[in-house]
């Protein structure tokens, strides 16, 4: 597949957008100052699938988040801005994701992972 861009623009803060990339389904989430702090004040060595937040987002774009938007557990499509820490809630078995898309809860083994992309200008992502 080749890579698509994708302008950020129209998303507002709060808000979250689907789009697809080679048949995958992608969240873009443009996080809120209280969604980015929730992301980055957690003790990583509790977490199940340990990763920083600022691993998951690029340098001095925190607001943007992107990843995947299939539970990994079996696949079903995760709720946005629900479940306990208020990031995603798979309507399945329960999984709880929090703002920064890593499990927190329920049987899903790893974090929604981030796909590759990179910013091409201010507003601009190219993933792929
Ligand atoms: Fe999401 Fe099972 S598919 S919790």
């Amino acid at each position: 597949g080749a890579p698509v861009d994708f302008d950020l623009t129209p998303v507002a803060e709060g808000q979250i957008v689907k789009l697809f990339w080679r048949g995958k389904l992608i969240f873009v989430r443009h996080r809120t100052a209280e969604e980015i702090k929730a992301a980055q004040t957690v003790n990583v060595a509790t977490l199940p699938d340990p990763q920083d937040d600022a691993a998951r987002v690029k340098p001095g774009k925190a607001q943007w988040l992107v990843v995947y938007g299939n539970c990994t557990h079996l696949g079903c499509v995760p709720l946005g801005n629900e479940g306990a820490f208020h990031g995603w809630q798979c309507p399945c078995h329960g999984s709880v994701f929090d703002t920064s898309g890593r499990i927190r809860q329920g049987p899903a083994p790893t974090n929604l992972p981030v796909p590759p992309y990179t910013f091409v200008s201010d507003a601009k992502i190219q993933i792929g």
